[in-house]
C-alpha cells in the first residue's frame, strides 16, 4: 500500500495530485484525504455503489459484500475523504499479475473536483507497489463521463463485451500498462 494518506491542495509531496490540471479544480482550498476504508465505511460504500454505479441494476455491491472486500487481503478498498465526508470510494482486486478496478464513485456533488483522479492516483499507486503489470476495468460504454476520466488518466480501450449491461447496453474493457515487459535475458 502506499504510505501517503493525504494530500493536501499545498502540496505535500508524498501523495501529490496527479495531473497539474487538478490545480484548477475547486476542491484545492480543501484537503483530500485517501486512506484504507474500515469496516464503518461499508455501508456509506454499498449506498454510494447503489445510487451512483449499479442504477437500474440488481444491486450486488451490499453491505456484507463490501466488508467481505474490506477483509480481503487481495483487495484494496480506499476512500476518499473532503472536508470529513466521505465522498468517494474505489475497490482494487489483485489477480495474478494485474489489478482489476471493481467500483469507483464520487458523491454527484464532489464530481469534476480533482477525487476520482486523487482516488485513482492513489490506486494505481498502490498496485505499483503491489507489483501490478496492468490496471484492467470496465465501464459501461454509454458513461461518457467515466469513458473521459479513464482516458484522461491514460486508460485505454481495449475491447466491447455486447448486451452486458442487458439489452443494447454494452459494456467498455478498459486497461493501462504499468509496466513493460521485460525482453528475456540469456
Ligand atoms: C467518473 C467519475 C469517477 C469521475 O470522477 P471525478 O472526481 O468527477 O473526476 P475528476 O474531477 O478527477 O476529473 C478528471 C478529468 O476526467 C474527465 N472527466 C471527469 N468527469 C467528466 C465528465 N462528466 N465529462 C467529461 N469529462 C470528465 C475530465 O477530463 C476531468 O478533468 P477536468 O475536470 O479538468 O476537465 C465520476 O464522474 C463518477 O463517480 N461517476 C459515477 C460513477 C461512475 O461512472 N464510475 C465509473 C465506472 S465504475
Amino acid at each position: 500500500m502506499p504510505s501517503c494518506s493525504t494530500w493536501r491542495s499545498t502540496g505535500s509531496s508524498a501523495c501529490p495530485p496527479p495531473r497539474r490540471r487538478a490545480e484548477r479544480h475547486t476542491a484545492m482550498s480543501a484537503v483530500v484525504s485517501v486512506r484504507l476504508a474500515r469496516p464503518a465505511d461499508a455501508r456509506a460504500i454499498a449506498g454510494m455503489s447503489r445510487e451512483l454505479i449499479e442504477t437500474g441494476l440488481p444491486w450486488r455491491w451490499r453491505p456484507q459484500r463490501v466488508l467481505a472486500a474490506i477483509a480481503d487481503p487481495q483487495t484494496s478498498v480506499a476512500v476518499a475523504e473532503l472536508q470529513g465526508e466521505l465522498a468517494a470510494f474505489g475497490i482494487m482486486e489483485f489477480l495474478d499479475d494485474d489489478a482489476y478496478l471493481s467500483l469507483l464513485a464520487v458523491r454527484s456533488a464532489r464530481q469534476r473536483q480533482g477525487l476520482g483522479s486523487a482516488l485513482l492516483g492513489w490506486l494505481e499507486a498502490s498496485a505499483r507497489a503491489a507489483g501490478a503489470r496492468r490496471i484492467r476495468l470496465e465501464t459501461r460504454r454509454d458513461n461518457a463521463a467515466a469513458r473521459s476520466f479513464y482516458n484522461e488518466l491514460g486508460f485505454h480501450e481495449v475491447g466491447i463485451r455486447r448486451g452486458r449491461y442487458g439489452a443494447g447496453v454494452d459494456g467498455l474493457l478498459l486497461e493501462k500498462w504499468l509496466q513493460v515487459s521485460r525482453a528475456p535475458s540469456d
